[in-house]
């Protein structure tokens, strides 16, 4: 009876162990504590200058690990150059002419690669650029979990259906978030991203000319950048009242009609999200703490680790 009810919770706890080790996939916070004791300073002068000389690179590089972790995972997959004989998936559809930042992340991986050669990945760099750019814009920090690898593939169709489109509806953007462990409550709070950097006139014609879910004002004002017809490319704040700053203003314009997105404002269009969006429009410090956390989880995203892919040299490209 004894031995075999302790043998049989020895078997658990193993079990529980590894089920605890897979979740972590063995990151951890002071992974370049003794191969790169200053990977972290480097990082975050970069970031600050960076952000300086452009505030919005603040928003891009936040946009680059987010769309680097949705597909298979922060493995710095979406950094890849396609080549004659490769597609990686710069030119998927949520990623083409949008995502932005390819050129900081190259001139922070050669900063690092000159004080500690051949040792951290490409994808801690995106990692820890996201979580300094939020910090410089003025949001709060966490701390970035390390270890990952960067990986030698990349996938066009993984980015075109995972990462999710701004047309979608809230059952479409729960399920899009659930698909990657996150609950309705963890893409609200990750949709606060949108309280920095801009959309192009492609991406919320079809709010501001058709839709009545929308403070009539706002639309208004944003057609004179955005005809019904042309200028696909041209820019509009996803957060009118303070674009570049990292608050809770994202909500505070969900509550009155004013989301940029189609996809924005079904988090407050009377459905199930409506009393998560008024509780952070309302709380500041909710939203920035339950952001965070989400963050790190995000970052958590099937890393490669141990010998699994390999740590890049040039983040555009493998060795
Ligand atoms: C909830 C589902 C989401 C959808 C449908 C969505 C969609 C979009 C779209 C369409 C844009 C504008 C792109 C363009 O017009 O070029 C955008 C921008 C942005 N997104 Fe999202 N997004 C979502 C979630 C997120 C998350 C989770 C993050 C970060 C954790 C994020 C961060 C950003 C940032 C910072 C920008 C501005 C980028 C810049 O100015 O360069 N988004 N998003
Ligand atoms: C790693 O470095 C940080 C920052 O210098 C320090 O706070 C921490 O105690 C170190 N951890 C280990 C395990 O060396
Ligand atoms: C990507 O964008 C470029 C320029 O905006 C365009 O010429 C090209 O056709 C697009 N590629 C794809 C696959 O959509
Ligand atoms: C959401 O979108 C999906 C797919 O387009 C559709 O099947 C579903 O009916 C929509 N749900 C609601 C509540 O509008
Ligand atoms: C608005 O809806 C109408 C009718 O469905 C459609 O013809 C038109 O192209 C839409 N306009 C935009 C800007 O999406």
């Amino acid at each position: 009876m004894a031995p075999s009810s302790s043998s049989f919770s020895t078997t658990l706890s193993v079990f529980l162990l590894v089920l605890v080790g897979m979740a972590s996939a063995q990151l951890s916070s002071t992974y370049y504590n003794t191969s790169c004791p200053n990977v972290l300073s480097t990082i975050k002068s970069a970031v600050n200058s960076a952000v300086a000389n452009e505030r919005r690179m603040g928003a891009s590089l936040l946009r680059l690990h987010f769309h680097d972790c949705f597909v298979n995972g922060c493995d710095a997959s979406i950094l890849l150059d396609d080549t004659s004989t490769f597609t990686g998936e710069k030119t998927a559809k949520p990623n083409n002419g949008s995502v932005r930042g390819f050129e900081v992340i190259d001139t922070i991986k050669s900063k690092v690669e000159s004080i500690c050669p051949g040792v951290v990945s490409c994808a801690d760099i995106v990692a820890i650029a996201a979580r300094d750019s939020v910090v410089a814009l003025g949001g709060q920090s966490w701390t970035v979990q390390l270890g990952r690898r960067d990986s030698t593939t990349a996938s066009l169709s993984t980015a075109n259906s995972d990462i999710p489109a701004p047309s979608l509806n809230l059952s479409g953007l729960i399920s899009a978030f659930s698909k990657k462990g996150f609950t309705a409550k963890e893409m609200v709070a990750l949709s606060g991203s949108h309280t920095i950097g801009q959309a192009r006139c492609t991406n919320f014609r079809a709010r501001i000319y058709n839709e009545t879910n929308i403070d009539q004002s706002f639309a208004s004002s944003l057609k004179s950048n955005c005809p019904s017809t042309g200028s696909d490319n041209n820019l509009s704040p996803l957060d009118a009242i303070s674009q570049t700053t990292f608050d809770n203003a994202y909500y505070k314009n969900l509550v009155r009609e004013k989301g940029l997105l189609h996809s924005d404002q079904q988090l407050y269009s009377g459905g199930s999200t409506d009393s998560q969006v008024t509780t952070y429009s309302t709380s500041s410090s909710t939203f920035l703490t339950d952001f965070a956390n989400a963050m790190v989880k995000m970052g958590n995203l099937s890393p490669l680790t141990g010998t699994s892919g390999q740590i890049r040299t040039n983040c555009r490209k493998t060795n």
